[in-house]
């Protein structure tokens, strides 16, 4: 099967030296990305910019910003039968890249910022996507509440959310606790380390493929 993978953080340029970013560092992705791979399928991993080695015989697309990252999942996701977007995509991204590094003058400085494209809440449409969608919600409240709110806006068959506000779990973490969100019911699963919660993800999102072709 060929399954696609987002991971990272995005960076969003300021000017040519300054840029917008986040604390992810990729490492639930490209444990998703080698688990897919371990399980004999053909794995596209298409991430921002992180300190990770890339899994072996899965192939790469390294991207900066969250346009080029959109831009990377539009040319490649037609022919995926399964799709996980475990990137930490920047929210919003300043509205120009100023050409030369920003001198430092007045006392205070206005970034304008602009939402960049909902890459997964692009997937269903208009990029017309029909395999198997699964999307990650790092959430600090309500999370099943936001979790559940995402998976329908989206068009997900499964959100992976976690609760990014307890220490220990999550973003720039080894271990991550998740609770797996369906459109009828959720699921917490014990705290672990990520390498072995991916082989677990990984069991789930293919049983939930196959239930799908049914
Ligand atoms: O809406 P929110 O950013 O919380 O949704 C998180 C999910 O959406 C993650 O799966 C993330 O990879 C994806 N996402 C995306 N493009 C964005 C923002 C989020 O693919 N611009």
């Amino acid at each position: 099967m060929n399954v696609l993978v987002t991971a990272g953080p995005t960076r969003e340029a300021i000017d040519p030296v300054r840029f917008l970013t986040n604390r992810s560092s990729g490492k639930m992705g490209y444990e998703l990305a080698h688990a897919f791979q371990a399980a004999g399928h053909q794995v596209l991993l298409i991430s921002g910019p992180t300190s990770l080695d890339v899994p072996d015989l899965v192939d790469f697309i390294p991207v900066e910003s969250a346009a080029d990252m959109f831009e990377a999942v539009s040319r490649h996701l037609g022919r995926m039968h399964l799709a996980v977007f475990a990137a930490a995509v920047a929210d919003y991204t300043p509205v120009t890249v100023a050409p030369e590094k920003l001198k430092k003058s007045a006392a205070s400085l206005t970034l304008e910022l602009v939402k960049t494209p909902d890459i997964l809440g692009s997937a269903r449409q208009p990029l017309g996507f029909t395999g198997t969608l699964v999307g990650f919600a790092a959430e600090t409240e309500n999370l099943l509440e936001n979790a559940r709110a995402k998976l329908s806006r989206k068009g997900c068959d499964l959100i992976i959310a976690n609760d990014v506000s307890k220490p220990g779990i999550g973003f720039d973490s080894d271990h991550n606790q998740v609770t797996l969100v369906y459109p009828d019911h959720a699921e917490t699963l014990p705290t672990a380390s990520k390498h072995d919660l991916a082989h677990q993800l990984v069991q789930t999102i293919l049983e939930l493929h196959l239930q799908r072709q049914l």
